[in-house]
């Protein structure tokens, strides 16, 4: 029978309109189904997924070309964002209690703005997000957007920095000009480029006069967007800057816990039902979510490649012990 997994998994892809992970899911329950002798349910299924995706294949021209997106950034703007419009939710996150419901915070209170502000208030909207690398920063910007179905730009502060020098605050007041006339998800990312005492003697007061005006930009900026700011390196960054952020979040590698979610999540389309979670959490301690992700794919392409769908634990630990020795 279905797992609570997939049956999550069948109603996410739903949701998301991702037909073809909706069919495979489908298709794992129908193989499982048979395996543990329930012959004709399996056979049912099988052919009521056929039927459907013959009916989707007959409408599909009919459906006419992806709607184009709304906001495209274009002129000199184009070469200082990319623009995105994730599908991604919180709950494909595994977080820490905490983490996740200061996250259905800012939501909450992003989807009360009109409500808060007639009563004088402002909804939390410039964040700060703290933590070693691949533990859901970048991800944490995705289902913002995807959550308030608004669109990601994203501002590579590194680039904007190194090509533009001198010319950096001029490119930084075009970015909160768009900040403030469409309303998204923007994230600096790799923040320490810019809030960090980096680069050699010479650039410093150069990046200092850049944070300057980040700062002032920031602190005037009081549009609709949710501002965010990324980094891995909270030691480099100047105290001044956490005043200017509505909040500071903190992102730590996974517990064994919050390890074994991103697991069976990563997993869920496969037959897992060997796996002693608990031995192969101790084998993804101190790995980051990322790389956790990046082993549980391998081990999943593993066990296809083989022509099984059943995924072993030796091969997982073995995929995360090479994760391990790659580990930085
Ligand atoms: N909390 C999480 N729950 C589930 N999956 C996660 C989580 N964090 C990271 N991942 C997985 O790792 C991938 C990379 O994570 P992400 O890009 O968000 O890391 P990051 O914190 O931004 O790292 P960096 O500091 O290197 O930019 C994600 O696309 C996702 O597959
Ligand atoms: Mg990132």
């Amino acid at each position: 029978m279905a797992t609570a997994d997939q049956v999550k998994a069948l109603i996410r892809s739903h949701a998301d309109g991702d037909d073809t992970r909706f069919y495979a899911v489908a298709m794992q329950v129908a193989a499982q189904a048979a395996r543990s002798g329930h012959g004709k349910f399996a056979q049912e299924l099988r052919e009521l997924v056929d039927q459907v995706k013959a009916r989707a294949k007959a409408t599909e021209p009919a459906r006419g070309p992806k709607p184009v997106p709304l906001a495209q950034p274009r002129g000199e703007l184009a070469g200082l964002l990319t623009v995105g419009y994730p599908k991604t939710r919180v709950a494909d996150m595994a977080l820490p209690e905490v983490l996740g419901a200061r996250l259905e915070r800012v939501l909450t209170e992003q989807r009360e703005r009109d409500r808060l502000r007639e009563h004088g208030f402002s909804p939390m909207r410039k964040l700060l997000l703290v933590g070693p690398p691949g533990t859901g920063k970048t991800m944490t910007a995705a289902a913002l957007a995807g959550e308030l179905g608004l669109p990601l730009f994203s501002i590579q502060l590194d680039g904007l920095i190194t090509k533009y020098m001198g010319e950096t605050a001029a490119k930084l007041r075009l970015v909160f000009d768009a900040i403030q006339s469409t309303r998204g998800v923007y994230l600096f990312d790799e923040f320490d480029a810019l809030g960090g005492e980096r680069g050699s003697k010479n650039d410093v007061g150069e990046i200092r006069r850049v944070l300057n005006s980040f700062l002032q930009f920031l602190e005037q900026d009081d549009s609709d967007s949710i501002v965010l700011g990324a980094t891995n390196h909270v030691g480099l960054l100047d105290r001044a800057l956490f005043r200017r952020f509505d909040a500071v979040l903190e992102y730590s590698l996974p517990t064994e816990d919050i390890a074994t979610r991103v697991m069976r999540a990563r997993l869920a389309l496969l037959d897992t039902s060997n796996i002693e979670w608990n031995a192969v959490a101790k084998a993804a301690e101190g790995l980051s979510h990322a790389e956790i992700a990046m082993a549980c794919e391998q081990a999943a392409k593993n066990a296809i490649l083989d022509h099984t769908t059943a995924v072993r634990d030796s091969e997982l630990v073995a995929a995360l012990a090479e994760r391990r020795s790659t580990h930085a």
